[in-house]
């Protein structure tokens, strides 16, 4: 079979300092960076005896793609079906810039690690959603088997000098797996999702085995201050080590895990650069041509309960209610992706949307105008900026979000100062993005407030707090997040290193 060379604007060329890397303990120079994730940044799609290479959606996949595109490595990923394709050199077809190696998942795999043990017990734990939770000693063993699995394939494929860089929480055990096979190699691992308060990672039957999984990396990373400090709390409390919380370590037999906040940056440039070009400016006009209102609102998530999106509307639905000057003027545009479909809240979530849309739709619209448009796809990052880009105000309103790269992607891609961003405090974003619009996403009213306030607020206080989060998203860029993770990395493995050396002598 033919397979085609990845026909999509993300694989672009975005500006990762190539040698950028200052050396800490251990060095990168000569070593390779492995990246391991569950979710792979492409799909294989076949379709009439030809396959096609697809982005998949998701901050962790659009992040490490540009940064692996840039500094080469490999990447360990599920290829996201039973099928486990050989390993693929990336672009297919063109130079190679990296390797993706697939983890074998076979269906018990999927249902009971993936849909069961990840989407249904650890993402709602992780987001502070009890009641969504539900656990299962079988789905437990099945993770464990899996991460096992993982494991082996980075312990296969590691040289010396390499640096194993694992992602986010379908992944906790992979540290200390890999540690047991192979002691020589830097491990760190990044926290795409919310880490929970003490008291709430209790619930978790299995707590010592997760955390002790996750101390097996010499550096843990995550967005915010506050979800290291809820990690370092649950070393003390949970499994009752020593923290030093100035430092952010923990003491483990005679190791020393770094723990800090590292939170994610966007390629802002390649944000800026799309929003520039001509393309994006022509496809900007005809969005608001098409739409129609002087005022658009932007809102752009998977299709996830965590994202707040049901809220969100109830909250547009008050703010029509409230202000009928506005009716006729305003148009909410709602990107949904599709995301997790066969999880049966996601399912759930769905039915429940088309439903809400249908009512304001319904209640709402007159002649020549709807008050909102519904688009349940997945965008490419040239038609992704063009909405950004289009919109005046974006409305991003997560009940809990890690961070929330769409909110930065907004910001980076309004190069005329005028749009205003109403972001939920409780979005990592939130502690980088001050001058955004503060929202308490359950409160229907606040949000009728908020969007009252983007849409009449003056030119000249829209420049102020748009520009002061640009330099915020072009300041803490991509590069620069990846670059102090990794020399963090190095600077954190080498003692352990030594350590290691030191008992063995
Ligand atoms: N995204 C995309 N196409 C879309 C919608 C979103 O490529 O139609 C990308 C978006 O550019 C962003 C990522 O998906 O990089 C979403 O990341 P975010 O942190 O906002 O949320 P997550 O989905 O990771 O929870
Ligand atoms: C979040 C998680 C990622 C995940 C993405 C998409 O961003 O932090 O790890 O890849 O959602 O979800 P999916 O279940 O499709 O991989």
């Amino acid at each position: 079979m033919e397979t085609a060379v990845v026909p999509m604007t993300v694989l672009s060329n975005t500006a990762i300092a190539p040698n950028g890397h200052r050396n800490g303990g251990s060095s990168r120079s000569d070593g390779r960076l492995i990246v391991m994730s569950n979710r792979a940044p492409i799909r294989i799609v076949r379709e009439h005896g030809h396959e096609r290479v697809e982005p998949t959606v998701g901050g962790v996949g659009s992040t490490f793609l540009r940064l692996l595109e840039r500094h080469g490595g490999t990447w360990i990923a599920w290829s996201g079906g039973p099928r486990s394709p050989a390993p693929l050199t990336m672009p297919p077809g063109g130079e190679p810039r990296f390797r993706i190696v697939f983890a074998p998942l076979g269906e018990q795999d999927i249902s009971d690690y993936y849909y069961a043990m990840c989407n249904r017990a650890l993402w709602p734990l992780m987001h502070l959603m009890i009641p969504r939770m539900h656990f299962s000693r079988q789905h437990w063993q099945r993770y464990e088997r899996v991460n096992r699995g993982f494991a082996e394939i980075a312990a296969r494929e590691a040289n010396g000098g390499d640096f194993l860089w694992v992602q986010d929480f379908h992944l906790a055990l992979v540290p200390q797996f890999v540690r047991e096979q192979r002691g020589d190699i830097p491990i760190g691992i990044f926290w795409h999702v919310p880490f929970p308060p003490e008291q709430l990672l209790r619930i978790l039957p299995w707590r010592e085995e997760f955390l002790n999984g996750m101390l097996g990396a010499d550096l843990i990373g995550f967005h915010t201050r506050s979800y290291a400090n809820h990690f370092l709390n649950c070393c003390a409390g949970v499994m009752g080590l020593r923290v030093d919380r100035a430092r952010g370590e923990v003491a483990i037999g005679s190791r020393r895990v770094r723990v800090g906040a590292y939170p994610l940056g966007i390629p802002a440039d390649f944000f800026a650069g799309l929003a520039a070009s001509d393309k994006v400016r022509t496809r900007v006009a005809r969005i608001r041509r098409a739409i129609g209102t002087p005022t658009i609102i932007l809102g752009v998530d998977r299709l996830d309960y965590t994202k707040g999106i049901l809220e969100r509307l109830r909250g547009y639905e008050r703010f029509l209610e409230q202000n009928p000057q506005w009716r006729r003027r305003v148009t909410l545009v709602l990107i949904a992706v599709p995301s997790r479909t066969k999880v049966s809240d996601y399912a759930q979530l769905k039915r429940d949307l088309d439903e809400l849309v249908g009512n304001i739709v319904g209640r709402y619209s007159s002649e020549g105008w709807a008050p909102l448009r519904y688009l349940y796809t997945q965008f490419g990052a040239e038609e992704l900026v063009a909405y950004y880009a289009a919109a005046d105000v974006a409305l991003l309103t997560p009940l809990r979000d890690g961070m929330n790269l769409v909110a930065k992607e907004f910001v980076a891609s309004h190069l005329d100062d005028h749009g205003v961003l109403i972001l939920s405090e409780f979005a990592g974003a939130a502690e980088e993005l001050k001058e955004a619009l503060l929202v308490n996403p359950y409160s229907v009213d606040q949000l009728a407030d908020r969007i009252h306030q983007a849409i009449e607020m003056a030119p000249a206080e829209r420049t102020r707090r748009l520009s002061a989060m640009r330099r915020t998203v072009h300041e803490n860029s991509l590069e620069l997040w990846s670059e102090s993770f990794l020399d963090a990395l190095g600077e954190a493995a080498s003692p352990n290193t030594d350590a290691a050396i030191e008992s063995a002598v």
